[in-house]
């Protein structure tokens, strides 16, 4: 490896930041993603990713969608140029893409942008996504959206992060009044108040003015009684809050917390900007052969994420893949760590906002697409180099459960086939009752869609037509001590317990409350939320 080629990859590794939003639906994650690619120079006016949702919203049959785009809008990965930093936006599927890729697309991230809406605080989807950053120990950096309407009050929002995540918080600005007042927001390392005009609708960046706290000018610009506020505000924030520690941060135990309005602007660039000198570049990665450095000068990657063409007469698979060492170029051959196989890794994709566009090269950090159609499977490592392996991403607890049933025996055959290869690619967990009788595979899945997708692909795929008939759970735990004693107890009231497809004993619950009646039944029980794979 040459000294050029090896300054190159230091340089990239450097100037990368790869981060993913965690957020419920509807707190903004559409809009500030907008906004962050305007002010990141990548758009030059906000609406078209917001256009494209809306047409996509309008459309309710998502397959026909899928066909039409070809690809999934759910797997953009969205990469611009800002100052002189290289961002990478993984995209989370939500709303009605939500899957398991969703957890998944985390284990691609080096950080994770935590958006909450001001007036709603955490909410359900936010703390299950949260639970995967902390698996992961990512930094979690803080956005509390929607101010410009009435909302909780700042210091009601930190308490329940802290309180609720166990998430030492850290406000970076502060916010100026809130709802029609809003004015701007207080920026505590700079020690200056930046108060912003409204546009129409936020499409051009926000028209700014940045004062020094103590400048007698403020006068003209802020009511005497939000600027006490501020100033009282502050005052308590010196007092109970605790001291910035960026080595917390990048450990996932402090929040860096910023205030703002997505839709309006405000706070959007000045977040920017500390996030990227806040974030973490990319890192090094355990494996089978320890921590590998990015800056190892052999390219590896592995497998976080397969999307499959929906469009009968184009079944290519797309696997996207996180670079994690070294310099990816087109058309180079890698090993394959699962079958120990050699791959070419031809059309390569880069997806950006706007479509695919083909990619020559990528560094650590940033995602390739690769249209390798049956070759890859969710957690695969390829290599160049020594051997190694990556540490595989586990399975999810799903959420939505259902017997499928192929009604027509002499289609068994392709039935086992189909259902056995989309669970191995990772399309959906599959799950068997315990119970002699129910021989019909339990497909487990985190969203919805997991399901439609393996219907549809099964009959266009395997040429199998089946059906669905949903189980009334939605928690499941894997059995990871006292099972025997389990097993004694006989009958669990509102519990199914089945197997997973390694054998494992899963117990399937109607709800939370359950759950817990459970564990204080049993307090020899130990669950978990995630199960390795194999
Ligand atoms: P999501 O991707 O997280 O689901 O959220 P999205 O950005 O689509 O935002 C959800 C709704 O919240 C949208 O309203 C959006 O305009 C609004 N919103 C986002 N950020 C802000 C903000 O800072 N302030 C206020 N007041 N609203 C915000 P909508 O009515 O569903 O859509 P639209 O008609 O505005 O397009």
């Amino acid at each position: 490896m040459s000294v050029e080629i090896q300054t190159e990859i230091e340089q990239a590794v450097n100037s990368r930041r790869n981060f993913a939003i965690i957020s419920h639906p509807d707190a903004g994650k559409t809009t500030l993603t907008e906004k962050l690619l305007l002010y990141g120079g990548a758009i030059h006016e906000a609406g078209a990713v917001k256009a494209r949702r809306a047409q996509r919203k309008a459309t309710s049959d998502w397959m026909e969608m899928e066909q039409q785009r070809g690809i999934s809008i759910t797997s953009t990965v969205l990469q611009f140029l800002y100052k002189d930093f290289q961002i990478n936006l993984l995209d989370t599927p939500g709303h009605q893409d939500f899957s398991e890729d969703t957890y998944r697309t985390l284990a691609a991230a080096d950080n994770a942008v935590m958006l909450i809406d001001a007036a709603k605080g955490l909410e359900p989807q936010t703390r299950k996504l949260f639970e995967v950053c902390q698996m992961r120990s990512l930094p979690i950096f803080t956005f509390v959206n929607k101010l410009d309407r009435p909302g909780r009050e700042g210091l009601e929002l930190l308490d329940e992060i802290e309180q609720e995540l166990g998430l030492q918080t850290y406000p970076v600005n502060w916010p100026i009044g809130m709802g029609d007042r809003f004015k701007g927001v207080f920026d505590r390392r700079q020690q200056q108040i930046h108060l912003f005009e409204r546009r129409a609708h936020g499409s051009q960046t926000a028209g700014e003015t940045v004062i020094d706290l103590g400048d007698p000018k403020i006068e003209e610009f802020l009511e005497q009684d939000l600027y006490y506020q501020l100033k009282e505000e502050l005052e308590i924030l010196n007092e109970i809050g605790s001291e910035f520690d960026l080595e917390k941060v990048h450990a996932g135990k402090m929040t860096p917390v910023f205030f703002g309005s997505a839709m309006t602007n405000f706070g959007v660039q000045l977040f920017l900007n500390s996030f990227l000198e806040y974030a973490l570049k990319p890192e090094g990665r355990k494996s089978s052969v320890g921590t590998i450095e990015p800056t190892y000068s052999e390219f590896t990657g592995f497998v976080f994420k397969l999307q499959a063409n929906m469009d009968p007469k184009h079944r290519d698979r797309v696997a996207f893949i996180r670079v994690c060492t070294g310099k990816f170029e087109k058309d180079m051959t890698v090993k394959h760590a699962r079958t120990g196989k050699i791959v070419r890794l031809s059309r390569p994709q880069k997806l950006f906002a706007q479509g695919r566009e083909s990619l020559e090269v990528a560094y650590p950090g940033d995602v390739i697409g690769l249209n390798n159609p049956g070759v890859f499977a969710i957690g695969d490592t390829i290599y160049n180099g020594q051997k190694l392996e990556y540490e595989g991403i586990p399975y999810f607890s799903p959420e939505i459960f259902a017997y499928l049933k192929n009604p027509n025996p002499s289609k068994f055959k392709q039935f086992q086939k189909g259902i056995t290869e989309l669970q191995e690619e990772g399309a959906i967990q599959v799950m068997y009752s315990t119970d002699d009788f129910k021989r019909d595979p339990i497909l487990a899945a985190v969203g919805q869609l997991q399901f439609e997708v393996v219907q549809f692909r099964l009959q266009n795929e395997y040429n199998v037509e089946t059906t669905l008939e949903p189980l009334p759970y939605s928690v499941a735990r894997w059995v990871a001590a006292g099972w025997t004693a389990l097993e004694k107890a006989g009958r669990l009231f509102n519990t199914l317990v089945v197997k997973d497809s390694f054998g494992r004993p899963v117990l399937l619950f109607k709800n939370e409350w359950n759950l817990q009646q459970i564990k204080e039944d049993h307090p020899e029980l130990k669950l978990n939320s995630t199960a390795p794979v194999g």
